[in-house]
C-alpha cells in the first residue's frame, strides 16, 4: 500500500494517531491541572521509563489537556550541552508576557517580572540573542542573592502568585529530566516544595530515562512525596492489539490474528516499535486484511528502518571506548549486569579503570542503573543491535 497513506507514525516525539493504554496517566494528570485550576494543592508527576516507551507523546497529551483547561503551558527540552535555567527564564517570561493581559493580576504579574529580572542579573543567566527580561525592573531583595536555591523558587513563587491572582494555573512539562543537571534540578525540586507549601497553582510535568527516580531521590529526601512518579513501560497485550487495529481502521484496513501474534512477538509492546512495524507491513501489504506473511515479508525492512532512525542515532554522541564499553555490556546478553562482568568482558580484570567511560555513558543516557551496582541499557533491545552493528 502506498506509503503516503501510512497511518502509522514512527519517530521520536511524534504524536500517534491512536494511542492506547495511557487513559489512566492522562486523566492523573489532568486531574493535577484541574486542581491547581481550582486553588487546591496539586501534586507534580515524574514519568520515568526507557527509549520508545512513549513519554514524550503523553506530555503532548498533557499539554493539549492542560491548554484546554485554560492553563498558561511552558515546554522545555533539556539537552545536555544547553543550560536549563536560560529555557527555563525565556518560558516563564513568555507566561509572563501572557499573564500580563489580566488586569487584576497585573500588579503580581509585575512583581513575578521583577523577580525574573533580578535572577536573570544574580545568576547571570546568559542568552545568545542579548538579554530577555529588559521590560521588567528587577526588584531588590527578591530573587537577587545569586544563590540558585533561594532565588529560583522566589520567582517561580512569584509566578505562581501571578497565576494564581489571573485565575489560572502554570504547567511546567520539562521534557528529558535526566538532562536538566544536578544543580539545576535541585533549584526545581525546591522551588515545587515551596509552591507546595504556598498552595499555588503550579504543576510541573516531567518525563525522563529511568535513572531520573534516582537523580530526583538524591537531590532532595522530600521529592518523593512531592512528586507522583509514574513507570512508563511497554503497552499491553491488549493495547499493542488495539494500536495496530485502530490505527488500520482509520484507513478502512483490518488484520488478522495471526498477524497481531507475529507483531506482539516482534514489538513486545514498546510503542516505537509498534509503529515501527505497523508502517513496515503497510508497506509491503497489497492490501486488507494484513496477514501474518506480511508481517513475515515487512521484517528485514523494519529491522533496517530500526536500525537507522531509532538505534543508530543513539550513537553519534560516543567515543570508541564507551562503544567498546557498551558492546561488553551487550556481550552479556539481556537484562542487567555488574560493572564487574561488564569489565571481564572488556577485557580488564578491575572495573575501577572503567568509572569515567561508565560514568560518561550514563550522563549521555545511554545505560542506566536499574538496581544498585547494576548496569542495563535506556534503549530496548539495544545489545541485539550491538550484536549485528558493524559501523
Ligand atoms: N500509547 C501509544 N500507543 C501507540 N503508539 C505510541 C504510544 N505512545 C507513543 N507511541 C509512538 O511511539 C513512538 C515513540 O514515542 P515517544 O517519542 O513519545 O517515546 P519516548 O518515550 O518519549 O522516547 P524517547 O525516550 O526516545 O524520547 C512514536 O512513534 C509515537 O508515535
Ligand atoms: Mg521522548
Amino acid at each position: 500500500m502506498q506509503a503516503e497513506d501510512s497511518p502509522f507514525t514512527p519517530g521520536a516525539g511524534v504524536m500517534p494517531e491512536v494511542m492506547a493504554g495511557r487513559e489512566a496517566i492522562v486523566t492523573a494528570m489532568t486531574a493535577q491541572t484541574r486542581r491547581a485550576l481550582k486553588g487546591r494543592a496539586a501534586r507534580s508527576l515524574v514519568l520515568h521509563g526507557l527509549r520508545g516507551t512513549g513519554k514524550t507523546s503523553i506530555l503532548l497529551e498533557a499539554r493539549e489537556q492542560a491548554e484546554a483547561l485554560g492553563s498558561a503551558v511552558s515546554w522545555i527540552e533539556a539537552v545536555p550541552d544547553k543550560p536549563f535555567l536560560q529555557q527555563l527564564v525565556a518560558q516563564l517570561r513568555k507566561i509572563l508576557i501572557s499573564l500580563d493581559a489580566v488586569e487584576k493580576a497585573r500588579r503580581f504579574v509585575r512583581a513575578a517580572g521583577g523577580a525574573l529580572a533580578s535572577l536573570i542579573r544574580s545568576v547571570n543567566v546568559q542568552f545568545p540573542g542579548g538579554s530577555v527580561g529588559v521590560e521588567f525592573e528587577p526588584v531588590p531583595g527578591v530573587a537577587d542573592s545569586g544563590d540558585l536555591e533561594t532565588d529560583l523558587p522566589d520567582l517561580i513563587e512569584a509566578v505562581g502568585l501571578a497565576a494564581k491572582h489571573a485565575s489560572t494555573a502554570v504547567v511546567l512539562i520539562v521534557d528529558e529530566l535526566q538532562f536538566v543537571g544536578d544543580t539545576h534540578l535541585n533549584a526545581l525540586i525546591v522551588s515545587m516544595h515551596r509552591i507546595a507549601q504556598r498552595r499555588l497553582p503550579v504543576v510541573l510535568i516531567g518525563a525522563g530515562l529511568p535513572n531520573v527516580l534516582r537523580q530526583l531521590g538524591e537531590s532532595r529526601s522530600y521529592s518523593e512525596r512531592l512528586f507522583m512518579a509514574e513507570s512508563i513501560g511497554p503497552l499491553s497485550r491488549e493495547a499493542t492489539d488495539t494500536v495496530f487495529r485502530d490505527t488500520l481502521a482509520l484507513e478502512d484496513v483490518t488484520i488478522e490474528a495471526g498477524a497481531l501474534d507475529a507483531l506482539w512477538a516482534e514489538t513486545e509492546g514498546y510503542p516505537h516499535f509498534i509503529q515501527e512495524w505497523g508502517n513496515g507491513c503497510w508497506a509491503v501489504a497489497t492490501g486488507s486484511p494484513i496477514r501474518k506473511r506480511d508481517v513475515d515479508k515487512a521484517a528485514p525492512r523494519v529491522r533496517s528502518a530500526l536500525d537507522r532512525g531509532f538505534f543508530q542515532m543513539r550513537l553519534d554522541r560516543c567515543t570508541p571506548q564507551e562503544m567498546d564499553y557498551m558492546r561488553a555490556l551487550a556481550s552479556l546478553g539481556p537484562g542487567e549486569h555488574g560493572p564487574g562482568a561488564v569489565a571481564k568482558a572488556y577485557g580488564m580484570s578491575s572495573s575501577s579503570q572503567l568509572n569515567s567511560t561508565r560514568q560518561h555513558l550514563i550522563e549521555k543516557g545511554m545505560i542506566y542503573a536499574p538496581s544498585y551496582g547494576k548496569l542495563a541499557f535506556t534503549v530496548p533491545r539495544f545489545e541485539d543491535f550491538l550484536g549485528r552493528y558493524t559501523g
